[in-house]
């Protein structure tokens, strides 16, 4: 039998690294993410967030990466994010933008937000995180019926890119805070009852092979 104190010191040791990590996460993403923002994300960003208006909602908003791409067509901003490290990096980057939005600490698959409130959903690599069944049904909930979803995310490649995505996301996973890299997210996309046709699949060259496979584009409600 394992001594209840044991059991005890181990969990405390998990929630230890646990904390860390999402720490050292929130505090590194935009050092870390700065490479392929000047390579090629930051043009992908502005070119799918020109699509977004009205009462905007972004899931798992980050360092605010998202922000200089919001344009006058944006009547409101809501920012969900959930971990409370990354909220302090997201309330900087907010006040350093000078723009105007709301930040509100949540998880996609459970957004405190009503039925049918936004005319646009933004998502960009958060689905390979966040649970993509439930939050996607939580998007759906809040989006107005001739909303948008704007989607930026990576997902599973096909053979030997499939193959190597597998052996490496244990490591995706612990490294990038549940970040899986063999999600299929267009298929979770079509289960949930959104059309993806305008959802294209790109390969971004300029990513190690396990992050080149992408989908990028508007899915709405069927
Ligand atoms: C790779 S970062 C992307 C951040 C930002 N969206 C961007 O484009 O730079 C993944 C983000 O998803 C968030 N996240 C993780 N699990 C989530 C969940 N269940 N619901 C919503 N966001 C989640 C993380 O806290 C982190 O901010």
């Amino acid at each position: 039998m394992v001594p209840a104190l044991s059991i005890g010191r181990s969990r405390i040791r998990k929630e230890f690294v646990v904390r860390f990590m999402d720490r050292a996460f929130a505090r590194l993403y935009p050092r870390i993410i700065k490479g392929s923002e000047d390579k090629w994300l930051r043009d992908a960003r502005r070119e799918l967030l020109a699509l977004a208006y009205g009462d905007v909602v972004e899931i798992g908003a980050g360092a605010g990466h998202n922000l200089p791409h919001y344009d006058d067509k944006v009547t409101s901003l809501t920012l969900t994010e959930p971990s409370p490290y990354m909220v302090e990096t997201l309330e900087r980057a907010v006040s350093r933008s000078g723009k105007k939005a709301r930040i509100v600490l949540a998880r996609a698959e459970s957004l405190p937000l009503e039925d049918k409130s936004a005319d646009c959903v933004v998502s960009t690599l958060v689905l390979c995180s966040a649970d993509p069944g439930g939050s996607l049904r939580e998007v759906r909930r809040v989006m107005r019926p001739d909303g948008i979803f704007l989607i930026l995310e990576h997902v599973r490649g096909k053979g030997r890119v499939a193959r190597m995505q597998r052996i490496s996301e244990p490591f995706t996973k612990f490294l990038g805070r549940g970040c899986h890299v063999t999600r299929e997210t267009r298929a979770f996309l079509e289960a949930t009852g959104f059309d993806v046709t305008e959802v294209r699949d790109v390969w971004i060259d300029d990513e190690p092979k396990i992050y080149g496979p992408h989908i990028v584009g508007p899915a709405r409600i069927i």
